[in-house]
């Protein structure tokens, strides 16, 4: 059997879990590559999910341990399953990997090739690796949910963070007016994603300053979700990555309220490596660890606040 090094966790449980160990190296199957993992990164409350832990998102699945976490990929292309058409051995790519699957956080993890698109070329590996999850979320909200056109104007929830710094990004590429809150700390680092207006989050009251949203992203859900209604046009649309709006409140806004959990999409990826080619969408990673410190990494995600992505370095590139 061939081995690799990897992360993963024997029970079900938090970042006390996660060993760094050897671990048998997958095999790819019908319609799945091999990738050779350079880079991946880690999310903030994966490892709560069900589907880390099962192969289903309700509770319902069937026990997977022991599993592999991190589910954003950045790597080489190593190995062809059968029936793998428009992907070559030794070619960059980058993707999101189905929730239900091992991840990332190992030599190599075996994806399947509808999930990964080429990685933009101008990236590092850990550059790219900060983006599929993220970014993925932040255009399947704006423009698959919302419709976000020009010209609109959105409220962004957590600008400063790892979904909400692509989600401003990506608005003002798609010619938006875009308001966001975040920590009074990033209101700079906001603005220069290209916010035209930063709400402290603590300090201000953003439903106080905005009116004519056409559309509200919530990162952040409870109270920031719940006193988001009035600042939404008439007929606008809130959508959250957190928890599902509650209807009563969107119909007396004669609004829609939609959550929705991304999904793996090449042609989404295949958009936002247009937007940093055209140098519009820059991925924001606070810090690159190595494989050995996954763990610690995740612990600390817990009580801490990290601008952007934290990337697990598997290898150089
Ligand atoms: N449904 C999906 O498909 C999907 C996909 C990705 C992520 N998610 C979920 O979405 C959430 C955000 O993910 P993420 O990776 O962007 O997390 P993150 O990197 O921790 O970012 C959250 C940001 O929100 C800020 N924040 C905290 N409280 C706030 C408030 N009351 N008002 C405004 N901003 C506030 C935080 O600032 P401070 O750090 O300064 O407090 C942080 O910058 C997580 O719950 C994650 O599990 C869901």
């Amino acid at each position: 059997m061939t081995t690799m090094r990897a992360v993963r966790a024997h029970k079900r449980g938090g970042a006390e879990e996660l060993v760094y160990e050897t671990a048998p190296r997958p095999v790819p199957a019908e319609g799945e590559v091999l990738v050779a993992v350079n880079a991946a990164s880690i999310t903030n409350g994966e490892l709560g999910w069900d589907a880390t832990w099962t192969d289903s998102f309700d509770g319902t699945g069937v026990d997977r341990t022991p599993v592999v976490p991190s589910h954003e990929v950045s790597g080489v292309v190593a190995e062809l399953g059968p029936a793998v058409t428009g992907l070559a051995v030794g070619e960059e790519v980058y993707g999101l990997i189905p929730f239900t699957r091992d991840g990332a956080a190992a030599e190599y993890v075996t994806v399947p090739a509808e999930a990964l698109a080429a990685k933009p070329s101008r990236l590092a590996h850990a550059d790219a690796a900060a983006l599929p999850l993220a970014a993925l979320t932040a255009w399947q909200a704006l423009v698959g949910h919302a419709a976000l056109a020009p010209g609109q104007h959105v409220l962004i929830h957590g600008g400063a963070g790892g979904v909400g710094s692509l989600a401003v990004q990506i608005a003002a590429a798609l010619g938006a007016r875009v308001s966001a809150t975040a920590a009074a700390g990033d209101r700079e680092f906001v603005a220069g994603l290209g916010a035209d207006q930063v709400f402290d989050y603590i300090g201000d009251r953003f439903e106080d300053h905005v009116h004519d949203a056409d559309v509200v992203l919530d990162t952040v859900g409870g109270q920031t979700q719940s006193r988001s209604w009035t600042t939404l046009r008439p007929g606008g649309t809130l959508v959250s990555i957190v928890q599902p709006p509650n209807p009563d409140d969107a119909a007396s806004r004669a609004a829609r309220g939609v959550f929705f959990v991304v999904s793996p999409d090449r042609n989404g990826l295949e958009a936002i490596t247009a937007l940093i080619d055209q140098g519009r969408l820059t991925p924001v990673v606070d810090r690159v660890v190595s494989l050995s410190e996954t763990r610690a990494a995740y612990e600390a995600l817990q009580t801490e606040h990290p601008r952007g992505k934290v990337v697990l370095r598997i290898s150089e590139g």
